[in-house]
């Protein structure tokens, strides 16, 4: 009799059932009377003792012994509480079916290095760390939905082709839009959801952005995925909290339902734990002050590099908000702040142990005239702002939205190194394949 076909991530519940595994070929070993095949299929990994004897002859045993790595196969088996294995369950094997033989696969237990495996990121994401960073991904993906959908956020999605620049012209892929000149990939979604928090009240978009960056750090991509959120009539404040409430949510969902992977990556967890709000509060100044009292040559009216926020970031056990920088250094929209419009109302997020600026937010300039200013000083092309402008003829209001990296978030709460893993396929300056 043939049991159900389950994934592994559910074996617990079939304790003691018949069950059938489908999936590829992860590992195996050998003790001349049992052969111990390790199944994965995507959401785990099982081991599966094939024992001599009812259900394997010697010649069978032979076979599966000898089963090139990757080669896609059903087991079948019962489910049995097995404490040292990973996962607590392993599959007492009563038949398998090969689906299909694998060649030689190339990612083996040696060590590989960073540019080999990402030249084979197609077949990378099948390991066991990859695949729990995706993972965690999808989760923090669907905590965000819930989170916002939770508080009567509605989901807009923006166009990626542009006809402007939205967070300065250095970073802009240019293509040819047809006859009508050039068009641009998005480089954020905000300006869009100006316009749509207008009609909706509160909004988000989930989507890629675009930047030719020209630097090779870990944290950056030229193709990434960003959280935008946007509110009518929210202060900076508002913005903040929110921020605040929002990034808890994620990493606490993470630490509730992707405890195995975040095991599986060996996170300490301890520093996870410690992320709810109120989130420390500091204003630019106190930055600049802190970098000054810690030795490096800050002055004010420089923005921060990744050095820098590591810095800062070290004082607090919890992400920083710095907020009011200098209106010089930050985008065009940005609201002055009333009381010095040299500042602006704006609030980037660092996220501690190193992992550096995770949200860049601010309240935006409502008023007509001013935004008009700036377009100017900014030297952006007024034709392709006219439909940005009308939000300010029509019901303009005070509103406010921020941006959050979805690679650098993941990044750090898996506690990876380089965001380039927190991304099924990364686009970076040199490399655009697979
Ligand atoms: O600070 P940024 O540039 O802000 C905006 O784009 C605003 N329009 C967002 C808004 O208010 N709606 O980008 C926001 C976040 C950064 O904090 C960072 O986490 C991420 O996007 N980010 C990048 N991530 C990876 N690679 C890059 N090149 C990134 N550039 C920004
Ligand atoms: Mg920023």
């Amino acid at each position: 009799m043939s049991g159900e076909w389950v994934s592994i991530e559910n074996l617990k519940n079939y304790e003691g059932k018949d069950v059938e595994i489908r999936g590829w070929l992860a590992n195996r070993r050998s003790s001349g009377k049992v052969v111990f095949l390790i199944v994965r299929d995507g959401t785990g990994f099982v081991q599966t003792t094939l024992s001599l004897g009812e259900y394997f002859d010697k010649e069978s045993l032979k076979t599966w012994e000898r089963l090139p790595l990757e080669s896609a196969l059903i087991v079948e088996g019962k489910v049995r509480r097995e404490e040292r294995a990973p996962g607590g369950y392993e599959l007492e094997g009563r038949k398998v079916t090969l689906v299909s033989s694998s060649d030689e696969y190339p990612i083996q237990k040696k060590d590989h290095s960073v540019e080999f495996l990402m030249e084979n990121r197609h077949l990378w994401i099948r390991s066991r760390r990859q695949n729990a960073v995706l993972r965690i991904r999808n989760q923090v993906m669907m905590s965000i939905h819930e989170f916002l959908q939770a508080r009567g956020f509605t989901l807009i999605d923006p166009p990626i082709l542009t006809p402007a620049a939205c967070e300065g012209t250095t970073t802009l892929f240019a293509l040819d839009y047809f006859d009508l000149g050039k068009a641009y990939l998005s480089q954020s979604g905000q300006l869009y959801m100006e316009a749509a928090c207008m009609a909706f009240g509160k909004v988000y978009c989930l989507a890629p952005a675009f930047r030719a960056e020209k630097s090779k750090t870990r944290r950056h991509l030229t193709e990434f995925w960003m959280l935008e959120p946007e509110m009518a009539f929210y202060d900076w404040q508002d913005n903040m909290r929110l921020q605040e409430e929002l990034v808890s949510f994620i990493v606490q969902e993470v630490l509730r339902k992707k405890r195995r992977e975040l095991e599986i990556l060996e996170r300490d967890t301890a520093p996870l734990e410690r992320i709810q709000p109120p989130f420390p509060r500091i204003s630019y100044q106190e930055a600049i002050e802190i970098l000054q009292r810690k030795g490096f040559p800050a002055q004010w009216g420089d923005d921060f590099g990744g050095d820098e926020e590591s810095v800062i970031s070290q004082e607090f056990d919890r992400p920083v908000f710095i907020h009011h920088y200098p209106a010089a250094i930050k985008a065009f929209y940005m609201e002055p702040d009333p009381e010095n419009p040299d500042l602006v109302l704006n609030d980037d997020l660092i996220a501690p142990e190193g992992y550096g600026e995770i949200i860049g937010g601010s309240e935006r300039i409502h008023d007509l005239t001013l935004l008009e200013r700036r377009i100017a000083e900014h030297h952006l092309p007024r034709e392709a702002f006219a439909w940005y402008l009308d939000l300010r003829r029509y019901g303009t209001c005070p509103h406010s939205g921020f941006g959050l990296g979805i690679e650098r978030t993941v990044a750090w709460i898996c506690g990876i190194h380089h965001i380039r893993e927190a991304i099924p396929f990364p686009r970076q300056i040199y490399r655009i394949y697979p």
